[in-house]
């Protein structure tokens, strides 16, 4: 990575990168100019940086939460992080507040990444560099950088892992039934859709059959990411569908909704079926250990933590970071990507899949199965 030393080498610099990944109309005035629009590149060392966390709906989250406050204060920042537990106007009154505070860089894991764009319009006018972290920002030219786990790549992934496992149970045709996340998540989309570019031909030919019917994004959505949503919409799709028909797999895009899928299907009497999940949450990895959910998804939390604290390190260091995808239509500009590799999981590679994670490990450690 270059380290910008001047003013003349920042513009330079700052304009090749935005010629890289934008379009000319949205190149904003480098720092140097005193442009209010510019990201701010090069701040004090003990500068105050903002974290705004979504709802706690997943493990990932939590973990993210105790991450950022212990790196951020290992590399000197002042800092806040916070839940929007209350819903997006809270997460938006969070990242108000954190302008105020000067925070030079916002990090934020929205909760509806297409709500945030006042807050996120003054951050952008008194400078501060703004991260999508997780989850896309959207409908705004407040966003700098997107840094997640490839979303559509984690759909493929569970979409792959559904086919493996149905193949080796051998049903013919097997009977699924498919759920994606809350519709405000900007992940939910490419989670489902790079699941479904694996399932659609399969449906298309008749191999997989939706015995409910509901197949389009909006049928199959769970409001607010909650297990209890997931779980109703199961007992009433178990009870319509599956009187005499038999359920064989289930493409569920996180383990909690996997959990909630899988409880339904337990409380109505139904055979085992295969079910993908995301999170490695404790409690899927048991169940991977035990043949009840065929597959989760490792997005090692404090890979991507680390990575952001990084990239702000660089930013106060003045350097720009570098992306390395292609950069993400967000409705209004093209925003720059650093994206990580998510890794499937299943029984067959779930012992050695954790190395470095260890909260996940221990589990492993304690199941005398590894
Ligand atoms: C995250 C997933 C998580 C879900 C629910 C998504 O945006 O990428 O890892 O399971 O939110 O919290």
């Amino acid at each position: 990575m270059k380290k910008i030393a001047t003013a003349a080498g920042l513009a330079i610099a700052a304009s090749l990168l935005l010629s890289a990944c934008q379009p000319a109309a949205t190149t904003a005035p480098p720092a140097s100019d005193g442009g209010s629009a510019a990201p701010e590149v090069g701040f004090a060392a003990d500068a105050t940086i903002g974290v705004a966390l979504p709802q706690k709906t997943s493990e990932n989250w939590v973990r993210a939460e105790d991450m950022f406050n212990e790196g951020l204060s290992a590399a000197g920042f002042n800092k806040i992080v916070q839940f929007a537990d209350n819903g997006v106007s809270e997460q938006q009154s969070q990242i108000s507040a954190m302008v105020e505070s000067d925070a030079k860089v916002i990090v934020v894991g929205a909760i509806d990444g297409s709500q945030l764009g006042d807050p996120l319009a003054a951050a952008k006018a008194k400078g501060a560099y703004i991260i999508a972290y997780d989850r896309l920002l959207k409908n705004t030219d407040a966003v700098d950088l997107y840094v997640a786990y490839d979303p559509y790549r984690v759909g493929e992934l569970q979409g792959e892992a559904l086919i493996e496992g149905l193949t080796a149970k051998g049903c013919n045709p097997c009977n699924i039934e498919l759920i994606a996340g809350s519709a405000d998540d900007a992940n939910s989309t490419p989670f489902f859709e790079g699941g479904m570019s694996k399932l659609q031909p399969k449906i298309d030919s008749g191999e997989y059959v939706v015995v409910s019917g509901q197949t389009s994004f909006t049928q199959v959505a769970t409001e607010g990411w909650l297990a209890e949503n997931a779980q109703k919409r199961f007992d009433t799709l178990l009870a319509a569908n599956y009187a005499s028909a038999t359920l064989d797999g289930v493409l569920s895009p996180n383990d909690t909704l996997a959990r909630a899928a899988l409880t339904a299907v337990e409380t109505a009497g139904k055979p085992a079926i295969v079910i993908t999940g995301q999170d490695s949450e404790v409690e899927s990895v048991k169940l991977i250990l035990e043949g009840k959910q065929y597959s989760t998804i490792n997005k090692d939390t404090g890979v991507l933590v680390n990575k952001v604290i990084e990239i702000i390190k660089g930013l106060q260091a003045g350097t720009q970071p570098t992306p390395n995808g292609d950069p993400l239509d967000n409705g209004v500009i093209q925003v720059p990507v650093v994206y990580l590799d998510p890794v499937i999981v299943t029984q067959a590679n779930v012992c050695t899949a954790y190395e470095g994670d260890t909260v996940v490990q221990k589990v492993l450690d304690e199941s005398g199965k590894c």
